[in-house]
Parts: C-alpha cells; sequence; structure tokens
C-alpha cells in the first residue's frame, strides 16, 4: 500500500507589514490589547491576489528542491479568498508555474483548508494514479476585511505556503486523521457573502468577514480537543509520542488552552502568532516551512508530528504525521 511523504516545503509572505501600532493610527484598539488576548504583533498585507502568492510559494519549492514542474501530477490549493470564482486559483497556478501534466482543484474549509487539502492529496496518492502532488494554503484575507472593524480586522494576515507530497511505500506520511464540519454553526464565522443578483430578485448582505469571537474560542476548546484526543487514540499514541504539535495560528490564548489541556511539554508547541497573525489556510504550511528552515522539523527524519487545524464552517480537523 502506498503513503504520501513530505518531500519539500515553502512559504511566501507579501513584504508589506501592518504593526498594532499602526492599527491604534485608524482604530479605537491598542497594541497591548492586542497582543494580550492574540498573541500578534504584526501581519502581512498583500498588494496583489491570492493566486500569486500562491505561484511564488510554489516557485520557491520548486527551485529549492530542484522540482521540475511537468512531474506534478496534481495542484491542490486550500483558500477561501480566491482570485475569482472562475478560475479556480489552483488552475491559475498550474498555469502560472507550467505544470501542464498536473489536474488543478481548490479547496475550500477556511483555516482548516490546509489539513483537509493534505488529507485528500494523501488520499489521491493512496489510489495509486497520483504521485507528486503539490500542497498550498493561501490566502489574502486582508481583501475581505472591514477595517472599521476592530473585533476582526486585526487578527488576519496574508501569506502562503507549499508542501510536496511524494508516493512512497515506507510507511511515511499521514498515519492518523480525523476531519469534522459542524454545519450548524456555520454563522460563527462568515464571510464573502455574494447574494442573489437576478431578475427575479436581489439581496444585500454584508460582504467582509465577521466572527463571533467567543463562540469561536468556545468551540475550539471543545470540539478541538476531543478531535486531537482522538486522531491520537486512532493509532494508539498518546501526545508524548508526537515530536510536535503544530497548530493553527489563530490565537496564543487558544494555543495555550489547548497545549494545557493535552499536557503536552511547551516546548513541543511551535508558535509565530506574533510575526504573521491568523492567515487562514496559509497558517500550517508557512509554519512548518519555518519550522524545517530552523531545524525543528527534518524531512526523512521520522519524526511525528500532530497538525490541527479549525475555522468557518464550522470545520476543524488533526493529522499526525510521520516525516
Ligand atoms: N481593540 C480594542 N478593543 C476591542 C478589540 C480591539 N481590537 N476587539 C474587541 N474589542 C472590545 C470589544 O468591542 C468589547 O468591548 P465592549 O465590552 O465595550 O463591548 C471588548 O473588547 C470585549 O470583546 P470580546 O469580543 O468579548 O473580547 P474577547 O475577550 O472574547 O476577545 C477575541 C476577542 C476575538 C480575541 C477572542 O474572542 C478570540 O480569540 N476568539 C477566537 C477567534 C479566532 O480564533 N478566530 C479565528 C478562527 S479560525
Amino acid at each position: 500500500m502506498y503513503t504520501s511523504k513530505i518531500v519539500g516545503h515553502s512559504s511566501y509572505l507579501p513584504e508589506n507589514i501592518l504593526t498594532n501600532d499602526d492599527f491604534s493610527k485608524f482604530l479605537d484598539t491598542s497594541d497591548e490589547w492586542i497582543y494580550s488576548r492574540t498573541g500578534i504583533k504584526q501581519r502581512h498585507v498583500s498588494k496583489v491576489n491570492t493566486s500569486v502568492l500562491c505561484t511564488n510559494a510554489a516557485n520557491i519549492l520548486l527551485e529549492k528542491f530542484n522540482i521540475d514542474p511537468l512531474i506534478l501530477d496534481a495542484i491542490i490549493v486550500a483558500t477561501s479568498t480566491p482570485d475569482y470564482t472562475i478560475p479556480s486559483v489552483s488552475a491559475l497556478v498550474q498555469g502560472n508555474i507550467k505544470a501542464s501534466n498536473a489536474m488543478a482543484i481548490d479547496i475550500n474549509s477556511a483555516c482548516s483548508g490546509f489539513v483537509f487539502a493534505l488529507s485528500t492529496a494523501d488520499k489521491y496518492i493512496k489510489c495509486g494514479n497520483y504521485k507528486n502532488i503539490l500542497v498550498i494554503g493561501g490566502e489574502v484575507t486582508s481583501k475581505q476585511l472591514d477595517y472599521t472593524d476592530r473585533t476582526t480586522s486585526v487578527l488576519f494576515g496574508d501569506g502562503a505556503g507549499a508542501i510536496l507530497l511524494q508516493r512512497t511505500d515506507d510507511n511515511t506520511g499521514i498515519i492518523s486523521e480525523k476531519l469534522e464540519t459542524h454545519g450548524d454553526k456555520h454563522d460563527f464565522i462568515v464571510s464573502g457573502f455574494t447574494g442573489v443578483n437576478n431578475t427575479l430578485n436581489k439581496e444585500d448582505g454584508y460582504p467582509y468577514l465577521s466572527m463571533k469571537g467567543r463562540d469561536v474560542f468556545n468551540f475550539v476548546t471543545r470540539v478541538v480537543m476531543k478531535n486531537i484526543i482522538s486522531t491520537l487514540e486512532n493509532v494508539n499514541l498518546t501526545i508524548d509520542d508526537i515530536d510536535f504539535v503544530v497548530p493553527h495560528q489563530a490565537n496564543i490564548r487558544i494555543i495555550e488552552v489547548l497545549a494545557r489541556k493535552l499536557k503536552c511539554d511547551p516546548s513541543k508547541v511551535f508558535t509565530n502568532i506574533d510575526k504573521v497573525a491568523n492567515t487562514s489556510a496559509g497558517s500550517l504550511p508557512i509554519i512548518l516551512d519555518e519550522m524545517f528552515n530552523n531545524d525543528s522539523l527534518t524531512l526523512g527524519s521520522k519524526q511525528n508530528i500532530l497538525l490541527t487545524a479549525f475555522g468557518g464552517g464550522m470545520s476543524c480537523g488533526s493529522l499526525v504525521i510521520t516525516l
């Protein structure tokens, strides 16, 4: 039976940075409020659209790992902020990087998107017809933010990251997973409303991102905790068998609560939210790239990592991956 192994990684962050102090110049907020409640100090903000960030991340990976784009069989992009409804971001990336043998699809599972996309890529590989799949998570959430709303606009940043998954038979890759959707709570995070607009009806609605922050916080600490435990128990592992927990970077207080409830050594939980804020589907590939680059993680090392993410839908998912 085939499994899928991580053989490449990259990330791309736009050069422009908005600090908390920058926000306090046009909103009734402060660095003290934002940092103490979220752990965020700054976020990158993009002048260009999602497909450009994803293409940049893809090109960095291809160059760094000396990959010919023609060996790619598929490109899966996790995003909830596509340039267009049609074409998909993945189709744009496929054209930009000249990966003409790759089929391309987008996955929208909000901030959980990268976990859902990695799981999907893993299943394509396990079916036997796909060998090399580029999985990208990228967002320009800034274009969906209402910059007069201090409760949401300070939380998000833009960026993209990529992972190359390759078919192998050495029992590495995703060894356990649990993905969940809680559609009854879909109103906790809402963004990008496009109403009916035709000869029969015209719907008005708020097009920007809105969030019930407290409800999201409670959802995450309750549902995600159970999701993580179940993912570990599926393969008879405990948190002590995990070398690094890599959580979606949404809020440092959520990460601390999860680590405490898991009784996880804090040194096993890496965070970069202070620098990048919540980059939604970009969050996990961006932080994974940083962890590979600072030698916390090593390709082929057989380290066990637990990826966990949550977001709009509401959705959540965890993966245990052996590198
Ligand atoms: N600056 C200053 N004050 C702010 C503020 C800001 N940026 N944002 C909100 N406030 C104010 C609110 O207006 C409110 O004021 P009021 O009491 O006068 O009405 C007060 O702070 C408390 O608001 P509340 O929303 O209850 O704060 P909180 O302690 O729950 O913290 C979050 C807000 C968003 C940081 C917190 O709920 C959270 O982290 N939720 C999870 C969000 C998340 O992770 N989303 C992404 C999921 S992928």
